[in-house]
């Protein structure tokens, strides 16, 4: 069987997000709420896939592979991509066997999984690293980490329309800016490019600056021709990635209680943190409208809380 480019185009909801931090400073706030575009294939993980998907289905390939960590939002939804539109997918994770809430969820999707240990994955950036694994699935299209990279940033592009086709819903004639998580910096490039200019795209990141992200940003900009600006990235990582604290845990909690709207603690809370830092520290004009992405990984939320316990005054580390 080949796979075959699924005509399917989701949308999710803009709604407004009114936390007493900017309320209290005169800046309004919308949230683009890819959580919600599926219970499954959720996020901005869909957008990322899309174009690996259509290219897969061109070159008449028999499955998608790919790789990711024992709790990785890319994996889950490629994973249940392949479930939902029919094509075989392979996961390669990193380190040893573990069993976690997302690792049970691959299985369940029929995805098949093989682990490699730390020097193995290690070496996925290298030229090579595919021909192994393509020898033993063969016709298979390998999507890179994170399905990152210029197909990934292009699919993310649709992420500006999405927003346009919705700015009157929530009364505003337009918004001044994008903020949102980064990890790869895939979904930043995306809007950076879909925006040519037009809006400020800034990300907040999610992985310590020494990944390398910004150099990763410059690569696809250039690659897809186009200048490199109309972008900021701000440090976000608070000590490492997925590493969380109390003050990120509590802020969390209360904004939950506060907008109804759940995160998790590996992205979305730190991007959102990292918003009201900037809002509280003056960096952001009164009057202004941003428009918060909310890319989903609400399913690491399972194990991300897991390793910290709930007080009376919310969550902390364990
Ligand atoms: C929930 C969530 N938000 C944000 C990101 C960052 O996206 P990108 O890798 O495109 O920067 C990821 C990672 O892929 C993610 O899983």
């Amino acid at each position: 069987m080949t796979v075959i480019a699924p005509d399917w185009s989701p949308s999710a909801p803009l709604q407004r997000l009114d936390p007493s931090w900017a309320n209290a400073v005169g800046v309004e706030l919308a949230v683009l709420r890819l959580d919600l575009l599926d219970p499954l294939i959720s996020g901005n993980k869909w957008f990322k896939l899309k174009h690996h998907l259509e290219q897969a289905a061109a070159q008449g390939a028999r499955g998608l592979i790919s790789l990711g960590g024992a709790h990785s939002n890319h994996l889950h939804a490629l994973a249940a991509a392949g479930q939902r539109f029919g094509f075989a997918s392979v996961g390669l994770l990193r380190g040893a066997p573990q069993d976690t809430p997302t690792v049970r969820d691959l299985q369940a999707f029929g995805m098949t999984l093989h682990w490699l240990d730390h020097g193995a994955y290690r070496a996925r950036h290298q030229v090579g690293f595919w021909a192994p694994w393509l020898q033993r699935y063969p016709g298979f299209h390998a999507v890179p980490e994170g399905g990152g990279g210029l197909p990934g940033a292009l699919g993310c592009a649709a992420l500006r329309d999405m927003l346009q086709r919705q700015l009157s819903t929530i009364g505003w004639a337009d918004s001044d800016a994008w903020w949102l998580a980064v990890g790869s910096g895939t979904t930043l490039a995306g809007l950076v490019l879909a925006e040519a200019g037009r809006r400020p795209v800034y990300g907040a990141l999610a992985v310590p600056e020494r990944y390398g992200i910004a150099t990763q940003v410059r690569e696809v900009l250039r690659e897809a021709g186009a200048a490199d600006q109309g972008y900021r990235l701000v440090p976000a990582a608070r000590g490492g990635f997925a590493r969380s604290d109390d003050e990120l845990l509590a802020f969390m909690q209360q904004c939950e209680a506060e907008t109804a709207m759940p995160l998790e603690p590996v992205y979305t809370a730190k991007a959102l943190l990292a918003l009201r830092e900037a809002v509280q520290g003056g960096y952001v004009a009164r009057g202004s409208r941003l428009v918060f992405v909310h890319t989903g990984g609400l399913q690491g939320r399972r194990a991300a809380l897991r390793s910290c316990r709930l007080n009376q005054d919310g969550y902390t580390q364990a």
